[in-house]
């Protein structure tokens, strides 16, 4: 991974958010609790209001249940509010009022779990503990394009050791900029550019190394159980054409249905999708309309197609091409071997 690129990205674009500006454990823990249910934009009010009103974990702790309660009010999942409260009796009780930022006495606490224990030691103090959440799992899904799904006891083991390996990779580095910071940008990438759906591609830090762009599985990624084998599939084709009449085609090179067959660049998404909406991982091209294919039925899937037609003034002058793609005269395109589907739509086209 290009770690210097997703610092410099964080570095340049995160929002600024009251618990990113502060060390203290206490308003950390806190915001995160906020926030385990809760849209950031919602639950910065809160945040502000329990602040003000609880500056401090023992003033948390002194609190009636009844005021914790009411200040909770309209957030919802009010055990939170009543963990929150006990989880601060605790530290009151147990570490004198000061929050405690070691993985294990944090975890210990009333309501805390792996991501939250992991976020308020490393935002607090550095720890080297990485945080995986929801935006965690898809971001490093997409990297590194993993099939498993996210919602088995496999995929939390897989995840966590793809996640604290990455962390430690980024800690050996002489000029990283500790555990907080790179967990918040790993965060944040997956909250603004590494989205559920529409993912902002041509603007990532790591597209460069992102096998699930490579292999055209963004909006595949991350997979959940019980969505698999049977279900349709949705193949998004980029039928680029520079104006010497040059396309872009790449290889199947996974395990997968026509392994070895020429196709244009895919892009599979998990349900029909709007050509605006898809990862692109190209600027400067004109969009010349889209071809939807008639249901291409196949032994055990249904795929539906749509060829996107798009133009660009001239391949040599790319940046960089993504990886796999290869240029060829659209004249010599019968050279390569293509599935039954992209013959059919070349037949269409050439008509
Ligand atoms: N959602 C949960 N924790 C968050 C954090 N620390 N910053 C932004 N959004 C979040």
């Amino acid at each position: 991974m290009d770690f210097t690129a997703l610092i410099d990205w964080y570095e340049r674009h995160h929002r600024p958010l009251p618990w990113r500006e502060t060390r203290d454990p206490y308003r950390i823990w806190l915001s995160e609790v906020i926030l385990q249910q809760t849209r950031v934009a919602q639950g910065l009010a809160y945040y502000r209001r329990f602040e003000e009103r609880f500056p401090t974990v023992v003033a948390l702790a002194e609190a009636r249940e009844d005021d914790v309660l009411k200040l909770w009010q309209g957030l919802g999942y009010y055990s939170r509010a009543l963990n929150l409260h006990a989880a601060a009796r605790q530290v009151a009780e147990q570490y004198g009022g000061l929050f405690p930022t070691r993985y294990e006495e944090v975890r210990a606490l009333r309501g805390v779990g792996d991501y939250t224990a992991a976020a308020v030691v490393s935002f607090a103090a550095d720890a080297p503990h990485a945080v995986v959440d929801g935006n965690v799992y898809r971001v490093l899904s997409r990297l590194s394009d993993i099939p498993t799904p996210i919602d088995t006891a496999a995929g939390k083991r897989e995840f966590a050791t793809v996640a604290a390996a990455l962390l430690s990779d980024y800690l050996a580095r002489r000029d990283h900029k500790g555990s907080g910071l790179y967990n918040q940008a790993l965060m944040e990438l997956g909250a603004l550019v590494c989205t559920p759906r529409g993912a902002q591609c041509a603007d990532c830090p790591l597209a460069g190394s992102c096998m699930a762009l490579r292999s055209g599985t963004v909006g595949l990624r991350p997979v959940k159980r019980g969505k698999t084998a049977q279900t349709p599939r949705y193949f998004n084709y980029l039928h680029i054409t520079d104006r010497r009449g040059r396309v872009a085609i790449r290889r199947r090179d996974r395990e997968d249905i026509w392994q070895g067959l020429y196709e244009f660049p895919l892009i599979e998404t998990a349900a029909e999708t709007d050509f605006e909406a898809l990862p692109v991982p190209l600027t400067g091209y004109v969009w010349e309309g889209s071809v939807r294919m008639p249901k291409h039925v196949l032994s055990h899937r249904v795929i539906h197609a749509v060829f996107h037609r798009l133009a660009i003034p001239d391949w040599d002058e790319m940046a960089d091409l993504p990886d796999g793609w290869c240029v060829v005269p659209a004249e010599r395109l019968d050279d390569y071997a293509v599935a039954r589907l992209t013959e059919l739509y070349l037949e269409r086209q050439s008509v």
